[in-house]
Parts: structure tokens; C-alpha cells; sequence
């Protein structure tokens, strides 16, 4: 990676939150702020988003070395552009459109607002031979509108969830706008191969773009356009699953479930492209057909809230609820509930202890850029225990091939997967778990930076 220059990091939300009520403020604890936290203390920079409470921005501020830039978003803004044009326009499109795309011209006029805003907050910090790097599907038009402002800038734009098919990319009324602004970065990372695809054959279809490669030609630019498949800090939750007092509260958690039952366990947001509700229909009937009962499995679901505000959201979280309840009414033994449902976050040490007790761990979502959570999973587990059972719409599929595969909407396949899951022998779960564990030590978060940062430094 070159050393010139420091590292402007774009992105909706700041990687910081006011601790406890209080004034102050602290590094919020996440995928990509542990993954930027290195680079941007070795060669310092800034970062450019949202405070995530409404109104007024509060004042530049420099926090553990870095420089923080807070951008500004009022009510409006916030509906008409995260609540809408983000989340109910172009989360369900990229998302195999599991939920109908709303399209409005009032979301789409703020969009361009605001990402205009970003903008010209991100070129009034950047200096000279400063690197940009921009994030995610809230701000795909950035790219460009920096380089309007600063051409002489190498910019750099990571899209975090799925690129959609060309079929469903031509929805989007403003398709040619929002290629042309990604395409205004020097290299544009996906998740997976197939989404960097995806993204050249909209590019030609759309935007005129002519490509080889990951290399497209848009005007007299070149832009590479590939796959970083994000990761973990792997050393980090390694750790945690060989820290005792960890350890220690995995087995009180064993012992309080009963350690004759079996623990499924599943950490989402409780978003409708995870696939709780499928999920939780193939635990029913499990129950019902006889193959697992309360008194010797459980099933653990860790689902945070989220986006509350958009109605998709709300209809999800009551679907969750309704089946958790149906469930529970039906097959509850004296003091064996079969679906243990907690609707909140667990702190990383608690949710480490929940990862090393759990005998089979599913993560199903029906689309998914990524999955942190299988991967922060297997690398919880240095014991070699536990099975995961993994969705193949999900990018972390193109890595984890211990796993065991399953597409989601088929119920009746993953039945069975997941009895494999929780029969299986201990030594096909090491040899499994052992062969997940490699890949993602190989390539953990650090590794992704580094590789994005390297095809951008000049
Ligand atoms: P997404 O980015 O769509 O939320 P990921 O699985 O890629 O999905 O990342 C989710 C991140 O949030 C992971 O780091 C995971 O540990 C964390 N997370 C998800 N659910 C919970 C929860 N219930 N409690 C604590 N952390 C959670
Ligand atoms: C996904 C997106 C992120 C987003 C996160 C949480 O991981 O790719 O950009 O920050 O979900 O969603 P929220 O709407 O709370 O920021």
C-alpha cells in the first residue's frame, strides 16, 4: 500500500456514538471501523457521515486520532432519503427485490441532495494525494460529484450488499445516474465476482461503459471494477473463544438450556432478506414431524431491531413474533420453551459465549452481501465445534465451503440440513470446521483493507 497521503473514509453513519448519555463521544464497536481503525491511525485521516441523531450536525472533532466530520440530516432529509430512497428503494431492489421497491421523485430529488452534501464535505477535508474511499448504497453517487469537485483525487467506493441482475437494475428509474456515479470512482469493490459482473453488464447495457475484464472504459476513464470480499478481525474473536471467563459463560449457558438439548442458534437484524421467518417455519417442523423435540433441542434467536420506521420493517418484526409465539404455544414442554427469542443486541463477549455454546448455527438469509456473523462464528470456534449451516445466497458462501449449503426457500432440504447439522460426527464437524476456519484466518478484515487500498494508492 503507498504511504503518501492520508485516508478520507465516506461512509452514512460515523464510526462513533455518545457514550451512555453523556457528552462524550466513543468509537463504536463494528466490522468496518475495526477494519479502518489501523490504516487511519498509521496514516491518519478522516471521516466523513452521519451522526445518527437527527438535526444539526455537531462540530468537526478529532477523536483517538482521527478526524471526524459530521454531516448533517434533518427529519425530512432522513425520511425522504435513508427511511426511503435507501431503504425502501434500493435495499429490497439489490436484494433479489424480496420485498417490492417503492419509486418515488421526491426520495430520488433528496437522494441527490444529500449525496451532494457528502460530497462537498468529503472535498473540503481531503488534501492532496489524500486516498477517498466511499461506502455503500446510500451514497453511490458521491464518486462522481467528488470528482467534479477534486478530479485530481484517487477515489475509491465499496459497495457492501448485493449488485443486482440487469433485469432488476433496469426498475430503477435513475439507473444510468446512479452507474454514473459510482463509475466516478478509480475502483469500485464488491462482495462477490457476481456482483462485479453484475455491475459491468449494467454498465454496458446502461451507461455505455465499455469493459475487459474488471477493467471498464467509461469516456476517457478507466476504472477497475472487482471483488473485495469483506471479512473479520479473526484474531480478535479467536481470542474471545479461548478467553475463559468466555468460556466459562458458554457452559452456564449450556447448563441453563439443559445440556441435553441441542442449541440452534441464529444473530440477525431483524431484516426480511435474513430469512427468519423460513427459518423459523423449518424448525416448526421439525418439531412437528418428530425429528427434534423442546426437550432436546432449542433453538436461540438473537434479533436486533432495526430500521423500524420503514413499514416492511414492522410487518417483518410482527411475522417474527407471530411464529415465535405459534411455536412456543404448541410444542412448550414444562420448562422447555423450543424458541428462545431475544430482541436486542448482545455485547461481543456475550455474543462470543452464545457462538462457542452452540452445537449448530444457522445463517439463512434469502440475500445477503456478505454475513459477518457465519464469519465472526467460525472464528469463534478454535474448539472445532459446531456446524454451520449456510445459505447459499449469501457472499459468505463463496468462501466458507465447510459449511453446509441450503437454499433457504427450500424448507423441506434444509430440514434435513440442519438434523445433519446437529447429528453429525465430530470428526466431519473438525475437518469442516477446520477447513471455514482457514479461509477466513487467511483473509481477514485487514487483508480486505489492505487489498482494496493497494488497487487504489496510486
Ligand atoms: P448486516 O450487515 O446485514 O447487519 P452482517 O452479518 O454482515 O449483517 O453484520 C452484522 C454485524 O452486526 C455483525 O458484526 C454481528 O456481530 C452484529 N450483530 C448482528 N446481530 C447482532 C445482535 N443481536 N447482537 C449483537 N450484534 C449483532
Ligand atoms: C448493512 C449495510 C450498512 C448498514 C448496516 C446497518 O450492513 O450494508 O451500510 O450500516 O446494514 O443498517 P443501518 O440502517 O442501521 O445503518
Amino acid at each position: 500500500m503507498g504511504t503518501r497521503g492520508r485516508l478520507v473514509v465516506v461512509a452514512n453513519r460515523l464510526p462513533v456514538h455518545r457514550s451512555g448519555g453523556s457528552d462524550r463521544w466513543e468509537i463504536s464497536p463494528g466490522g468496518l471501523v475495526t477494519a479502518l481503525e489501523p490504516v487511519l491511525r498509521a496514516r491518519g485521516g478522516a471521516w466523513v457521515g452521519w451522526s445518527g441523531t437527527p438535526g444539526r450536525a455537531p462540530r468537526p472533532f478529532v477523536l483517538d486520532g482521527i478526524d471526524i466530520r459530521p454531516v448533517s440530516m434533518s427529519d425530512n432529509e432522513l425520511k425522504l432519503t435513508y427511511h426511503g430512497m435507501s431503504n425502501a428503494t434500493l435495499w429490497p431492489l439489490y436484494h433479489d427485490a424480496i420485498r417490492t421497491p417503492e419509486f418515488s421523485g421526491a426520495w430520488w430529488s433528496e437522494y441527490v441532495r444529500v449525496n451532494q452534501r457528502f460530497a462537498e464535505k468529503a472535498a473540503a477535508c481531503a488534501k492532496p494525494g489524500d486516498l477517498v474511499w466511499i461506502h455503500d448504497f446510500h451514497l453511490q453517487l458521491v464518486p462522481a460529484m467528488l470528482r467534479a469537485l477534486r478530479p485530481e483525487l484517487r477515489i475509491g467506493f465499496f459497495l457492501h450488499i448485493p449488485f443486482p441482475p440487469e433485469e432488476l437494475f433496469a426498475w430503477l428509474p435513475w439507473r444510468r445516474e446512479i452507474l454514473e456515479g459510482m463509475l466516478g470512482a478509480d475502483v469500485v469493490g464488491f462482495q462477490t465476482r457476481s456482483d462485479a459482473r453484475k455491475f459491468a453488464t449494467a454498465a454496458r447495457r446502461f451507461a455505455g461503459t465499455r469493459s475487459s475484464g474488471s477493467t471498464l472504459r467509461h469516456g476517457a476513464r478507466c476504472i477497475i471494477a472487482d471483488a473485495f470480499p469483506i471479512s473479520i478481525d479473526f484474531k480478535a474473536f479467536d481470542a474471545l473463544g479461548r478467553d475463559p471467563i468466555v468460556r466459562q459463560r458458554a457452559t452456564l449457558i449450556r447448563e441453563r438450556l439443559d445440556p441435553a438439548r441441542k442449541i440452534i442458534l441464529c444473530v440477525d437484524r431483524l431484516d426480511y432478506t435474513k430469512g427468519i421467518d423460513h427459518r423459523l417455519r423449518v424448525y416448526e417442523r421439525m418439531l412437528r414431524g418428530g425429528a427434534v423435540s423442546a426437550d432436546d433441542s432449542v433453538l436461540v434467536q438473537v434479533a436486533v431491531p432495526t430500521r423500524d420506521k420503514v413499514a416492511e420493517y414492522a410487518t417483518q418484526r410482527a411475522t417474527v413474533e407471530g411464529l415465535v409465539g405459534a411455536i412456543n404455544g404448541e410444542f412448550t414442554r414444562l420448562a422447555r420453551v423450543p424458541v428462545h427469542y431475544f430482541s436486542r443486541s448482545l455485547r461481543h463477549r456475550e455474543l462470543a459465549a452464545y457462538y462457542l455454546a452452540a452445537d449448530a448455527m444457522l445463517v439463512t438469509p434469502l440475500r445477503d452481501g456478505m454475513n459477518l456473523v457465519a464469519k465472526e462464528f467460525v472464528a469463534t470456534r478454535s474448539d472445532l465445534g459446531g456446524v454451520l449451516v449456510l445459505s447459499e445466497f449469501a457472499g459468505a458462501s463463496q468462501e466458507l465451503r465447510g459449511a453446509i449449503m441450503v437454499n433457504p426457500r427450500d424448507e423441506d432440504r434444509t430440514v434435513e440440513a440442519v438434523v445433519g447439522a446437529i447429528r453429525m460426527t465430530d470428526a466431519e464437524r473438525r475437518r469442516r470446521m477446520s477447513r471455514m476456519r482457514s479461509a477466513v484466518r487467511r483473509h481477514d478484515v485487514f487483508n480486505w483493507s489492505d487489498t482494496f487500498l493497494g488497487a487504489l494508492a496510486p
